[in-house]
């Protein structure tokens, strides 16, 4: 079976269940700066599982382009990824527990479809607290599903012990509760399910955390019972809807499916892998290059994937986890030899993988090679330097105490002298200034047979730590709803500027795409010159004299039909369903929107573009603010 294949029978299963199927989000929320990346593809339903009518009905499924980066410390074992696809299917107060349980088996097990041995599937389910039962109807549920192929499935006793019989297996909140996605939001019980994949090792008989942990249970697929909101003050209140999400990894379905054993043995990197042993040199199945390319293929692969929908490396947010993305695969790479850049070259190996799937990154190209290339030099540049003032620290340290530093070579690979560590103040200079990862100003320092002070250093991270946990607090206590207040002004301001530009260029202008962060709006129109700076003038004229005028925004919901009968702008075409919803801005500008906006054009303060600029053929790109 091919990557391919599997998406599409997710695909082509949930449509013979009468499921719409939606396009993937972007990894960076549309419109949404309160949070970092999508990391489920509940994500973007959110306000759909909490009520809000979808305009494509109440099943939905879809392939989704996730990053989370909770795990990048595990990140080259063999089943962590920081970028991965999600197949999930969703019921919006539709169809709950029984038929999610009875679909999620039939597509496993039947040779229909995956055809995998239900001999070699184990389950768990939530165990009960005091914020909600155990899940009793979904062991029943399960017991039923297990009972038509003849197995005997029961929970796990007071012994903890799974085997062939006690296949299912109670567990608390940690485990077995999903969400919500930010801090507030929709969440419920969950029930998971594992796959073993080493059958050849015997009979089960452990501890369901032991299985997980020594890699005999693969877990592949979650669907989550999502009837509670959580609330700011933590506590969980039902929801007017019982939805159903689910989410079956793609990458670690595929290991299942073909028999491997770790998802990087599968053709999501294999021709990564074979283009970082030729860059490098060595060979994947040499024990100290497996981490390293496993690192660089993960990481970079994200990268191209954030790019691509607009993510540049910085020191804030998004663009901070860009970039120390970049930066660890830059680093692994000097660790496997690679001589000058080569995060492009990855990508360009990501991209042409990927492109069928996600037309995006072929559209993305230049702009995705552009910003690697760009961080990896810079990084390269800080390395080197941060390498000089390492040698400045050691010479400085021999000469105080009449040491020796020698190279490696000479001094034997693991000895250090402990009498000659260099200020642990020192070396977190070396990391914050120089961006050095502690373990390399090991390694560097171990190469003149020194070392740091480690209690000194931790004591300066923690220093640092709070520093910043305060700040970001700060940050966090009036700043999410003013980021997303803001976002909603930049989109209204988005709204004025089309208008604006077609009364200026002309009304062959459209929308090709929008992109809001808590900063910046940018439009992607239809135009085939760059626009002179009176035609630049002219539109922000117009956008600040709307803006003046404090014209209210009127948000209507009407058929798509009678939208377009009143003249409202669309841009997505077939992603409408039959009720949209119409925002107006008095007799300047209507279009068929989701929201949010500004409740008046007054609140938008004074609008500037930044910067007017090519995008594709025929497509222009501005990036605006709001002073
Ligand atoms: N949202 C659920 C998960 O990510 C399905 O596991």
């Amino acid at each position: 079976m091919t990557s391919k294949e599997l998406r599409q029978k997710y695909l082509d299963f949930f449509k013979e269940k009468e499921h719409a199927i939606i396009p993937s989000a972007p990894v960076v929320p549309e419109n949404d700066p309160t949070v970092l990346f999508t990391t489920a593809g509940m994500h973007p339903l959110v306000p759909f599982l909490m009520g809000e009518k979808h305009p494509k009905g109440k099943r939905l499924a879809n392939v989704q382009k996730c990053v989370r980066t909770v795990d990048i410390d595990e990140v080259g074992d063999n089943r962590h990824l920081t970028f991965f696809e999600m197949l999930g299917n969703w019921s919006l107060g539709d169809y709950f527990k029984r038929e999610a349980i009875e679909w999620s088996f039939e597509f496993i097990t039947s040779e229909k479809w995956l055809g995998l041995d239900p001999r070699r599937l184990y389950v768990t389910v939530f165990e009960g607290d005091e914020d909600a039962v155990r899940d009793e109807e979904s062991i029943r549920i399960w017991q039923e599903q297990f009972a038509k192929v003849d197995i005997k499935a029961e929970p796990v006793g007071g012994d903890k012990i799974v085997t062939y019989e006690k296949r299912i297996v109670p567990l608390k909140k940690a485990d077995n509760w999903w969400g919500p996605a930010g801090e507030t939001g929709p969440c419920g019980p969950c029930t998971e399910m594992f796959y073993d994949v080493s059958p050849e090792l015997g009979e089960i008989k452990d501890t369901f955390e032991n299985l997980v942990k020594n890699f005999r249970l693969m877990e592949i697929w979650n669907d989550v019972f999502m009837e509670f909101n959580k609330k700011a003050d933590g506590t969980f209140s039902k929801m007017a809807q019982q939805n159903v999400d689910t989410g079956m990894g793609l990458e670690r379905t595929l290991v299942v499916m073909t028999g491997k054993d770790n998802v990087f043995d599968t053709e999501f990197f294999q021709p990564i892998i074979r283009k970082i042993e030729e860059l490098s040199g060595k060979n994947y199945d040499e024990e100290e290059s497996k981490v390293p390319m496993r690192i660089i293929a993960d990481h970079l692969k994200a990268a191209t994937f954030m790019v691509a929908d607009s993510v540049v490396p910085s020191n804030v947010e998004r663009g901070y986890v860009l970039r120390r993305l970049i930066r660890r695969a830059v680093r692994q790479g000097k660790i496997l030899g690679i001589e000058g850049a080569f995060a492009s070259k990855i990508a360009e190996v990501v991209i042409g993988e990927y492109k069928d799937a996600y037309p995006e990154l072929e559209k993305e190209k230049g702009e995705i090679i552009e910003e690697l290339d760009q961080e990896e030099v810079r990084f390269r540049q800080t390395l080197e330097k941060g390498l000089k003032k390492l040698k400045e620290i050691v010479k400085k340290k021999e000469k105080s105490s009449g040491f020796a530093a020698r190279h490696r070579k000479d001094f034997g690979s693991k000895s250090i002298d402990f009498n000659n560590l260099i200020s642990g103040k020192e070396a977190f200079d070396l990391y914050q200034t120089y961006g050095f990862p502690p373990e390399m100003i090991r390694e560097e320092l171990a190469n003149f047979g020194m070392g740091y002070h480690k209690n000194e250093f931790d004591e300066e991270m923690k220093k640092h730590q709070d520093l910043s946990r305060t700040v970001s607090a700060g940050m966090f206590k009036g700043g999410l709803a003013d980021a997303g207040e803001s976002a909603a002004r930049l989109h209204t301001a988005t709204h004025l500027l089309l208008a604006a530009l077609r009364k200026v260029l002309g009304e062959h202008v459209s929308q090709k795409g929008s992109n809001i962060t808590g900063e910046r709006l940018r439009l992607d129109f239809s135009h085939d010159k760059k626009m002179a700076p009176e035609e630049i003038l002219e539109a922000e004229k117009l956008v600040n004299a709307a803006i003046e005028k404090n014209i209210s925004v009127k948000c209507e919901e009407m058929t798509l039909d009678e939208a377009q009968k009143s003249g409202a702008l669309g841009v997505f075409g077939e992603k409408y369903g039959d009720k949209v919803k119409v925002y107006s801005i008095f007799d300047f500008s209507k279009e068929i929107c989701g929201g949010p906006h500004a409740n008046a054009t007054g609140e938008l303060g004074k609008f500037r573009i930044s910067k007017e600029e090519a995008s594709s053929a025929g497509v222009r790109r501005i990036k605006a603010v709001l002073e």
